[in-house]
């Protein structure tokens, strides 16, 4: 393996106590098995899917910038590896082309979901699983918020911050029953903890079975 990658996203995220790999593959455990196939969407430098790999499974990825991929290239432990942007309706593999499918801290970037999830559907295989996860709406916050992408816990500059989204719960197993899916297990966990824990995030891990 080249570990001779840059890897300043991955020190951020265990600088931010970042656990959604952990959690997603726990929930998942039960349901892959060795030699099966796992897309991740939106694989970054390969975080969320390295634990599949340690499993056994086949994983390939898709994800926008060719910088994450080729971080997440030099690891060596991934089998096919595309750059294609999530929003860009159909993916590039065929109908029932992977066992299950994960996206880790992505679903942050757009408002709108059922789009994703039924392409998802198409591309993995009836029984597979489908790891994700997605910020909840608690009372009194907004769907949308600014965040600073480079370091969560400053105060978001109006010229670099981005826009990210959360999905209520119900929203989220009520898209997933509309394409295909059902809820089997879900769990909030601390996603982001903030140096003063004043700007601390909180995501909901969810796994789901195509049906
Ligand atoms: C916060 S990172 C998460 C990476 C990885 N899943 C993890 O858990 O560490 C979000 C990833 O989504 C990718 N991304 C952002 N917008 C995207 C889009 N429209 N299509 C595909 N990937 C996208 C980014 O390049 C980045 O690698």
């Amino acid at each position: 393996m080249n570990r001779n990658h840059d890897d300043l996203y991955d020190r951020k995220a265990a600088e931010y106590n970042w656990r959604g790999p952990e959690i997603i593959f726990g929930l998942a455990y039960p349901y892959i098995n060795q030699g099966e196939s796992i897309l991740d969407m939106g694989i970054g430098t390969g975080l969320g899917s390295e634990p599949f790999a340690g499993a056994g499974l086949k994983v390939y990825g898709m994800d926008i910038s060719e910088k994450m991929l080729d971080i997440c290239r030099d690891k060596g432990f991934t089998w096919g590896l595309q750059k294609h942007d999530l929003r860009n309706i159909p993916y590039p593999y065929e109908y029932n082309a992977f066992h299950h499918a994960l996206a880790l801290s992505v679903f942050l970037i757009f408002e709108e979901i059922a789009d994703i999830f039924k392409e998802t559907g198409r591309i993995i295989r009836p029984g597979g699983i489908f790891g994700f996860t997605a910020e909840d709406i608690k009372p009194g916050q907004a769907v949308k918020y600014q965040l600073d992408p480079e370091d969560q816990s400053k105060e978001p500059d109006p010229d670099t911050a981005i826009t990210v989204y959360r999905h209520s719960f119900d929203y989220i197993k009520d898209t997933l029953e509309k394409t295909g899916f059902e809820l089997l297990k879900w769990i909030e966990f601390l996603a982001y903890q903030s140096p003063k824990r004043d700007k601390d995030i909180y995501y909901t891990a969810y796994l789901a079975r195509k049906l």
